[in-house]
């Protein structure tokens, strides 16, 4: 691929946004950047700090306090917690959470936000999270909002459970935190979960990952103009 492009991916939990725009990174051969990532590694250190999450005083004092940043190795990110590798302990109930809890207070997004623009600065990114295209990277090329119905969310989620983490939650329970989620990223003062003007919307319920992928990429090849596929 020619040039410098920034991707925005956005869209509510279980759409589908991170395992798309991994693949589309791939296939561009960009790096993929999960903003999400960092607003769960905000929340694990509230959850070790026993700091309540819903506690946003608190919760912005922490941030000012806390090194949050993204690794990257062979394009692939690794979330950091003051340099101690996150990744692996930030994907549980309690950690979604929380992320979304964190991620009302000012201050938390100040901080990620300007984090996130600095790393798109310099190179060609696919991005995801829920204000890329609005707040993040509003001059990104292509901008893509994806969603789907919440039973078919819920289900993604639960399928990408482990057997021991579905013992402990049932997929009632999932769609219960997703639509929790839900509602906090979409009505927040502090950049709410919107499609962004010039956003492609994609409904992907029913459709394969493939199929998404490749309507993505039709887009893709059309604002910069080159063969993609
Ligand atoms: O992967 P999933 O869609 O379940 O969530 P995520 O992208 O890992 O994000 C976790 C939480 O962080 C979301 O529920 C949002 O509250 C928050 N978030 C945000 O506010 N802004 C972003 N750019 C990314 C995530």
């Amino acid at each position: 691929m020619k040039g410098k492009i920034s991707i925005a991916i956005d869209g509510p939990a279980g759409a589908g946004k991170s395992t798309i725009a991994k693949l589309l990174a791939r296939r561009l051969g960009i790096v993929y950047i999960d903003t999400g990532a960092m607003y769960r590694a905000a929340a694990l250190e509230a959850i070790r700090r026993g700091i309540d999450t819903t506690d946003a005083e608190r919760v912005a004092r922490m941030i000012e306090e806390v090194d949050i940043s993204i690794k990257l190795d062979r394009n692939e990110q690794a979330v950091q917690l003051g340099g101690e590798n996150v990744e692996h302990l930030i994907r549980t109930p309690e950690v979604s959470i929380g992320s979304s809890n964190v991620a009302v207070v000012p201050n938390v997004r100040k901080k990620m936000v300007q984090l996130q623009k600095e790393m798109a600065e310099s190179q060609s990114v696919v991005m995801d999270g829920r204000d890329i295209g609005t707040r993040v990277l509003p001059e990104a090329e292509l901008k893509i909002f994806l969603t789907a119905s919440v039973e078919e969310r819920a289900r993604r989620r639960y399928g990408q459970l482990s057997e021991a983490e579905r013992a402990d939650i049932s997929l009632s329970e999932v769609e219960r935190d997703i639509k929790y989620r839900d509602f906090n990223d979409a009505n927040r003062e502090c950049d709410p979960l919107r499609v962004a003007e010039g956003a492609i919307f994609i409904d992907t319920t029913g459709k394969s990952i493939e199929e998404v992928v490749d309507n993505i990429l039709d887009h893709a090849e059309e604002v910069l103009g080159q063969k993609l596929k």
